[in-house]
């Protein structure tokens, strides 16, 4: 079956404003009258709940057990039949995700050789591409700033030095794909609307009527 709805990934590193834009972006398509649903990775489900366990360092692993349990995750969001990503869009929903194989290419890079994860992660790629990508930029210092202000605990990945590192792989994922991927990178250090405003300007064609 063709699928009907689009879906939006988007990526940043902690702290970016992914979620802060997901929403605004989610109430203006619905607005428009274009159902979304607004889902997450890693995923509400069993497999994500034990990277959560790895997030917060209740759980220790390996570093290529963390890459895999995304991969696993990921695919379950893909495919699972109860609320699967494929269910969704096939039944004519948008759906935006915070978060998807780019989160990958960048973070588990940092420990593991790129290609390998790109490698890992081509199922999910050949079974459910973006119709885009939207990259919300922000320098690793200001994110930390943010994080800091608002919560009392740290995840594994949130110190400034792993951000950047993280930022910069992010932008070789980008060069290394540009071919097979559409991506939109955005400043994502200015005012939240108009972010969004250009946001919406560059991706709205896309749900035109
Ligand atoms: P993410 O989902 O990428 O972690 P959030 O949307 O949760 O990011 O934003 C992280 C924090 O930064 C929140 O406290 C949010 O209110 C704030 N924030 C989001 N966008 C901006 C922005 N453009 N400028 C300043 N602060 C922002
Ligand atoms: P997220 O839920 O976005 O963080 P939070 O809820 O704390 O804002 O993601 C949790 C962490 O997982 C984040 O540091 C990024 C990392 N991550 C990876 O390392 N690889 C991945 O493939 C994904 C999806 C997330």
């Amino acid at each position: 079956m063709a699928r009907r709805g689009s879906f939006i990934a988007f990526e940043g590193i902690d702290g970016s404003g992914k979620g802060t834009q997901i929403r605004k972006l989610k109430k203006k398509l619905e607005k428009g009258g274009f159902p979304v649903f607004r889902t997450a990775e890693p995923n509400d489900s069993p497999i994500g709940n034990l990277i959560h366990q790895i997030m917060i360092g209740r759980v220790k692993t390996t570093n290529d057990v963390i890459a895999a349990l995304f991969v696993a995750d990921r695919l379950d969001h893909i495919e699972n039949d109860v609320n699967g990503l494929l269910k969704f869009l096939n039944q004519g929903i948008n759906v935006i995700t915070d978060r998807y194989y780019f989160s990958s290419y960048a973070y588990q890079s940092v420990d593991l050789p790129m290609d390998w994860i790109i490698n890992a992660n081509r199922p999910a790629a050949e079974l459910l591409r973006p119709d885009v990508t939207v990259f919300i930029d922000v320098d690793p210092q200001v994110t930390m700033e943010r994080i800091e202000k608002n919560r009392m605990t740290k995840e594994l990945f949130e110190q400034t030095d792993r951000l950047i590192e993280t930022r910069k792989r992010y932008f070789e994922a980008f060069e290394k794909l540009k071919d097979t991927e559409k991506i939109l990178v955005v400043n994502g250090d200015r005012d939240p609307d108009e972010i969004a405003e250009e946001i919406w300007e560059k991706i709205g064609g896309m749900f035109a009527k």
